[in-house]
């Protein structure tokens, strides 16, 4: 009975710990150990005397993203997996390259904040608040404008110049992650039953299998 009460204590103790850790460091640094074999919250530390410069170095964000593809956009990053020297910091970097009229999609980071500046073009921008308001909050962006995305909110890009638009932003994480709305709710592996679907988004079942096949 005691033990179990000490587990539960130590287990909702780790919850805390795990929970302020990527905003708290307790160390001056913990550069992620890829290959460690410990689970931990985020990546368990190399030992500090293997650390390198090239921990904390990225050398990619001159190099222009290809944005050859359906949406005309492209996403460089800079997150723990290229920057292993990143974890626990909870901070990171992303280059977005867009092709004239490029889009990022609607989508969600589930652990970061998002602040962008345009390097290059005008970029329209926005986000849309939680229920019940679901208030769309937009603006066209040039050279040099920041903006702010509020974590956990869906929000999108797109280059509404005629020229490539090229803009950098950092999240509040070493992992922001994302959900990019369509493919989760479309492209789900299996996939979300087709009557679940049409009811939400009140169309045919004919018009969901149209959208499930193209994600
Ligand atoms: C860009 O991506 C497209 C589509 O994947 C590919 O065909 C093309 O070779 C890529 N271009 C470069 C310069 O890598």
């Amino acid at each position: 009975m005691a033990r179990g009460l000490c587990l539960i204590v130590v287990l909702a103790l780790s919850v805390i710990a795990a929970h302020a850790a990527d905003h708290s460091p307790l160390q001056d640094f913990c550069v992620a150990d890829m290959n460690g074999q410990v689970r931990v919250n985020g990546f368990a530390c190399k030992t500090p005397s293997s650390v390198q410069a090239n921990d904390f170095y990225f050398g990619g964000m001159h190099i222009m993203g290809n944005t050859s593809n359906a949406l005309g956009s492209s996403v460089t990053p800079a997150f723990v997996f290229q920057v292993p020297g990143l974890n626990t910091l909870g901070i990171s970097l992303a280059r977005l390259d867009f092709a004239p009229r490029g889009v990022i999609p609607p989508h969600t980071h589930p652990r970061a904040t998002e602040i962008l500046t345009v390097l290059e073009g005008q970029l329209e921008v926005g986000f849309v608040t939680s229920n019940p308001e679901n208030r769309h909050i937009s603006k066209i962006l040039n050279k040099g404008d920041v903006f702010v995305f509020p974590v956990n909110l869906v929000h999108y890009q797109r280059n509404v110049g005629s020229s490539y638009a090229v803009a950098m932003v950092a999240l509040s994480s070493q992992n922001p992650g994302v959900i990019a709305v369509a493919s989760a709710v479309f492209g789900s592996n299996p996939d979300i039953s087709t009557d679940i679907l049409s009811k939400a988004f009140q169309v045919s079942d004919d018009v969901i299998t149209d959208l499930q096949l193209k994600f």
